[in-house]
């Protein structure tokens, strides 16, 4: 399993099946687990580990499973030292809970924890977009507390008798929470780059359905909004339309799809006047246009780039990166999407989890670009 995040003394990387043994032996080990209230080890079998393994690492590939769990590696040995994990992510706050435990107890003291911790939460915000992050204590766990704080979280409420552990004690818990530093949007594109390169994940639902809410919110042209989106994550039209794309194999790695689709505006809306008055001196050119030809060329009605940002835009907030595609044969899509005559594939967004961190294409400098007028 790659490693997805290196701390100084630290590396984190998703559990495989064959982790399950010693996580078995942690949550059995009444040393690790008598902070989070078992005394006595959780009494887990190492087939009923292995089964929630699977189910997880499965369930990791089609979206997100409640919770994600990942080995912490000390960076001096390699060995497993204990676990991470994430979950219960709500969309709309942009936040998490993590729980993180150091199951070798002979590393327990070390400083592998903050370490663990802290480049947990950077690859968390900077992978997902998450905006805070939740943990929760025992009260009477005042090194976790402690090593929390340490790391920049904030107590938000002490709940009384919260919960009752198995020896039917009734427990106070803490609840914490981490804000990250507000990120602008210049700050996301600073990192923006056209993906190719997709990680296996796929993208949840909510993130898919934020991405078309901010297309479908576009501004156009007398607010004609000349367009459809098709949402596309069917393989074998996929495959098809990759065919059409001149090959480019490397869009079947994206998670979803949209193609941007330009509903052709007729002549009675005053499309073609538009365009007279926008270059008078092609007035009697653009009058002999014919119809089919004028209305598959005009870039003034393919308006798609604009809905088409936004969803850039939406996705990068979270972590989600994508390329625009607009190198395939129109006709060809056109025919696959059974579209009609006057709705024209104008460009494909391929989008997923960039499988390295993005980093800037190199860009003009302003003052190559920059006219100014004072
Ligand atoms: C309208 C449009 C169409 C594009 N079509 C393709 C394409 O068919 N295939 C491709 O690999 N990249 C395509 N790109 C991506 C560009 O190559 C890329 O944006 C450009 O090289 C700048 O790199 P950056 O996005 O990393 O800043 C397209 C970009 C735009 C804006």
């Amino acid at each position: 399993m790659p490693i997805v995040a290196k701390g100084k003394k630290t590396a984190i990387r998703p559990i495989t099946l064959e982790d399950a043994e010693i996580f078995a032996r942690w949550w059995n080990d009444g040393r690790v687990m008598k902070d989070v209230g078992f005394p006595e080890g959780l009494g887990i079998s190492l087939e009923k580990v292995r089964e929630d393994f699977q189910k997880e690492i499965r369930e990791g590939k089609k979206g997100f499973p409640d919770s994600r769990r990942f080995v912490i590696l000390d960076r001096l040995t390699d060995q497993p030292v204990g676990e991470i994990s994430f979950g219960k992510i709500d969309y709309s706050k942009r936040s998490c809970r993590i729980g993180m435990k150091i199951g070798k107890v002979t590393e327990q003291g070390k400083g592998l924890g903050a370490d663990a911790l802290q480049t947990f939460m950077d690859y968390l915000y900077d992978r997902y977009g998450f905006w805070s992050i939740d943990i929760d204590v025992l009260s009477d766990n005042q090194r976790a507390l402690g090593l929390y704080q340490k790391v920049g979280f904030v107590i938000e409420e002490e709940v009384q008798n919260y919960w009752t552990d198995p020896s039917g004690n009734h427990r106070d818990v803490v609840f914490l929470k981490h804000q990250r530093e507000p990120r602008k949007l210049v700050d996301y594109l600073n990192k923006r780059c056209s993906v190719r390169d997709f990680g296996k994940e796929a993208v949840g639902e909510t993130v898919i359905d934020e991405v078309l809410e901010a297309g479908r919110l576009s501004p156009s042209g007398g607010n004609e909004q000349p367009w459809k989106f098709a949402l596309i994550q069917n393989r074998e039209l996929m495959e098809r339309i990759v065919e059409s794309a001149y090959n480019q194999v490397w869009m079947l790695d994206a998670s979803f799809w949209v193609v941007l689709i330009t509903k052709i505006v007729s002549d009675d809306r005053g499309g073609r006047d538009i365009q007279k008055s926008r270059f008078p001196q092609y007035e009697d050119q653009i009058d002999e246009m014919d119809q089919a030809f004028y209305a598959r060329l005009n870039q003034e009605e393919h308006q798609t780039k604009i809905p088409g940002t936004h969803m850039v835009l939406a996705a990068l907030e979270h972590g989600v990166g994508s390329t625009w595609v607009s190198y395939f044969k129109v006709d060809e899509v056109q025919e696959l999407l059974g579209l009609s005559s006057n709705e024209i594939p104008s460009e494909i967004l391929a989008f997923g989890y960039p499988q390295k961190p993005m980093k800037s294409t190199g860009k003009k400098p302003m003052e190559s670009i920059l006219l100014r007028y004072d």
